[in-house]
């Protein structure tokens, strides 16, 4: 495994790839790996022949400067991770490297950004993270990418992104992967306090509910809705969004008649946690686990 910090060297490597021919999977993270992050490896390594995995905490996507300051950073724990799990190459550049002081251009999403994580984390994130990883595309010019349903937004402003500016990318969606309790696997998890760790499987609960209120036919998002938050009823919970939204285009839905995706995020103490679950019948792209 070799680490690269310069972004330079990681073009230069990368077109190597390229001329080979060689099949690249991509893993962009911003560390603190865990095994949500060891499955989007496995299956870079299972479908390619080199993968890289790069981690930068992206300053330009966080809009509160406290989050930026706590986000956990782990690099030696993460490179021991990448290295067992058969990683070729760790891009690991500093924001000093990544973003010249005189940049000018942004990558900006409409309208799949307003909703949800775009109307509570404000305009500059999905802003923030669309250039970070075109930048990302284009110096690590891998052929798939992998990415997380937990981050299902993100995921689809991202797939719109590759299909809008015709990055040679495909992206791998691979399901989110949760606790013995159902919470999903988060790097900000290791910031709750304990209280707070047992309380938070309830976001996935509630969610549960509600997959199963629309499975068993239940039509009114606002049933539904009502049902969700009596189940996250803790004091210690600050509910930041719940919202039933149409699978392509995440606005919300008037009335459910087929698939929809169940999104929420939730405030626990300094702590802000988001999970989703798609529920309904049809088989969606999303429930299949692949976007192409
Ligand atoms: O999901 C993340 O970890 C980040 O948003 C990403 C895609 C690495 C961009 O900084």
């Amino acid at each position: 495994m070799r680490q690269i910090t310069e972004p330079a060297a990681m073009q230069t490597e990368a077109a190597a790839i390229l001329r080979a021919g060689k099949k690249h999977g991509f893993v962009p993270t911003m560390g603190n790996l865990h095994a949500g992050h060891r499955t989007l490896i496995d299956q870079a390594r299972a479908d390619g022949e080199i993968v890289t995995v790069s981690i930068f905490v992206n300053p330009t996507q966080f809009n509160d400067g406290a989050d930026f300051e706590n986000y956990p950073r782990t690099l030696a724990a993460d490179l021991q991770l990448c290295a067992t799990a058969g990683v070729d190459y760790v891009f690991t550049p500093t924001a000093a490297e990544i973003y010249a002081p005189d940049r000018d251009i942004l990558v900006i999403p409409d309208k799949l950004a307003n909703p949800l994580c775009g109307l509570s984390r404000g305009r500059g994130h999905f802003i923030g993270v669309c250039t970070v990883v075109a930048k990302l595309f284009n110096l690590v010019r891998p052929d798939r990418v992998y990415f997380g349903q937990k981050d299902a937004q993100q995921a689809l402003i991202i797939q719109r992104m590759i299909s809008d500016l015709n990055f040679p990318v495909k992206m791998s969606l691979l399901p989110t992967v949760r606790e013995a309790d159902g919470l999903a696997l988060s790097s900000r998890n290791r910031l709750l306090t304990k209280k707070e760790r047992q309380i938070a499987p309830q976001l996935y609960a509630a969610l549960q509910t509600g997959a199963q209120m629309l499975a068993a036919g239940e039509s009114r998002p606002h049933a539904v809705i009502e049902k969700m938050m009596s189940r996250l009823s803790a004091p210690e919970i600050e509910i930041d969004y719940l919202n039933i939204v149409d699978l392509a285009t995440l606005t919300d839905l008037e009335e459910i008649t087929g698939d929809a995706l169940i999104a929420a995020a939730i405030k626990l103490g300094d702590v802000r946690l988001i999970d989703n679950v798609i529920a309904g019948r049809a088989n969606s792209a999303l429930k299949r686990g692949a976007i192409e």
